[in-house]
C-alpha cells in the first residue's frame, strides 16, 4: 500500500450542483478515480456554517452522493461516505485546534473576504461570522489528516486550505513526533471560466447556472435562455465570445468543436439553431448520468447502504489515526 498514493477530496452539500461544478471539479474526481485510490466524502459538517436547515443538508448530501455514483466515477477505487458519519473527525479537529496559530485562521481567504465585506459596508468586522466559518480550515485539515491523504485535488480557491492542513500537521509533528502525513494539493487543470446563461462565470450567486441533473426539458429551456448578441443568422460570428460555443467545447470532441466553430464563422447559422445543436450534444452526454442519478434518488435505500458501507471502512481508517493521536497527545494507551 505504501507506494500507492491516496487521493482525497470533500464536497460541500450546499446547493444545486451545476455544469460549472461538473466541468471544473467533478470530472477531475472522475478521472483521478480511474487510476487512483480516492476518498470522496460529502462534507455535511462543513455545510453547517451556512446552512441551518436539516432537511436541505440531508437532501443535498444525497444529491452529491448520487452524483458521484452517476458520473462515471470508478467506484471500485472510491471510498464514498458522509463526513458526519465519522465522528472521529470532530475529535481530531478539537485536538488540532490546540496546535493551530490563531493568526493562521485570521489569514484564511474566506474569513478575510467576510471581514473585508463587512468593513466596506461600515459594519462590525466580524458581523455574521460564526466560529464554523472561522475554524473551517481546521476541520478541513482534520478531514485530510485523519485519512492520511497524500494528494488533495481541489480547485484553486481551496489551495490555501490544503496548505493550512500541511502547516497544521507540521506544527503537530514538531511537538508530538512524526504522526501526521503532510498532504499535497493538486490544483485542477484550469478549465477556464465556464460561462453561465448571462455570459458571466457560472455561479449560484449570479443565478445563471444550468443544473447538472436538470431534466431534458429543463435543460432545453435553460439553453434557450442563453443571452446572445443581436447578430442575424446570416452574419459571421466569433465562436470564442459565444457562451453557446464555450459550453459546447466541454461536451464535444475536437472534430465536432472545429466544425461548430466553422459554422459560427461562416455565417448562415442563427443562435436558435446553435442552441439546439448545443442542447442535443449536452443531452446526449448528460442523459445516461441523469438516468442513473434519478434511479438512485428514487432508491434512497441504495444510497443509504452505499454511504453506510463507506462510513464503516472510513471509521476503521480514522480510528487508527485517532488512536495514535490520542496516544501522543493525551497519553492514552
Ligand atoms: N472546503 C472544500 C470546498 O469548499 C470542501 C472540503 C471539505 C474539502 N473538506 C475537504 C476538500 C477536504 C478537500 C479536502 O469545496
Amino acid at each position: 500500500m505504501s507506494d500507492t498514493k491516496i487521493f482525497l477530496t470533500g464536497i460541500k452539500p450546499t446547493g444545486t450542483v451545476h455544469l460549472g461544478n461538473y466541468i471544473g471539479a467533478l470530472r477531475q474526481i472522475r478521472d483521478i478515480s480511474a487510476v487512483h485510490k480516492t476518498i470522496v466524502f460529502v462534507a455535511d459538517l462543513h455545510a453547517l456554517n451556512i446552512m441551518h436547515d436539516a432537511n436541505a443538508v440531508r437532501e443535498h448530501t444525497y444529491e452529491i452522493a448520487a452524483i458521484i455514483m452517476s458520473i462515471g466515477v470508478n467506484m471500485d477505487n472510491v471510498l464514498l461516505f458522509r463526513q458526519s458519519d465519522v465522528p472521529a473527525v470532530c475529535e481530531l479537529s478539537t485536538i488540532l485546534t490546540n496546535v493551530t496559530p490563531k493568526g493562521l485562521m485570521d489569514r484564511a481567504h474566506s474569513y478575510k473576504a467576510a471581514v473585508d465585506r463587512n468593513t466596506a459596508a461600515g459594519a462590525d468586522a466580524d458581523m455574521g461570522v460564526n466560529m464554523g466559518l472561522y475554524t473551517y480550515p481546521i476541520l478541513m485539515a482534520a478531514d485530510i489528516l485523519l485519512y492520511g491523504a497524500d494528494v488533495v485535488p481541489v480547485g484553486a480557491d481551496q489551495k490555501q486550505h490544503v496548505e493550512f492542513a500541511r502547516d497544521i500537521a507540521g506544527h503537530f509533528n514538531t511537538i508530538y513526533g512524526n504522526v501526521l502525513k503532510l498532504p499535497d494539493a493538486q490544483i485542477a487543470p484550469d478549465a477556464g471560466i465556464i460561462p453561465g446563461l448571462d455570459g458571466r462565470k457560472m455561479s449560484k450567486s449570479y443565478d445563471n447556472v444550468i443544473p447538472l441533473m436538470a431534466n431534458s426539458g429543463e435543460l432545453k429551456k435553460k439553453i434557450m435562455r442563453i443571452i446572445t448578441d443581436s447578430k442575424t443568422p446570416e452574419e459571421s460570428k466569433d465562436p470564442e465570445i459565444s457562451t453557446i460555443f464555450q459550453l459546447y467545447k466541454h461536451f464535444a470532441d475536437a472534430a465536432e468543436i472545429e466544425k461548430f466553430a466553422e459554422m459560427f464563422r461562416a455565417g448562415g447559422m442563427g443562435y436558435g439553431t446553435a442552441k439546439t445543436i448545443l442542447y442535443e450534444k449536452m443531452d446526449s452526454v448528460l442523459a445516461p448520468m441523469r438516468e442513473r442519478y434519478e434511479y438512485l434518488m428514487n432508491h434512497r435505500d441504495e444510497l443509504d447502504s452505499a454511504l453506510a458501507g463507506g462510513a464503516e471502512i472510513a471509521r476503521k481508517i480514522a480510528d487508527k489515526t485517532l488512536s495514535r493521536v490520542r496516544r501522543v497527545t493525551l497519553g492514552k494507551k
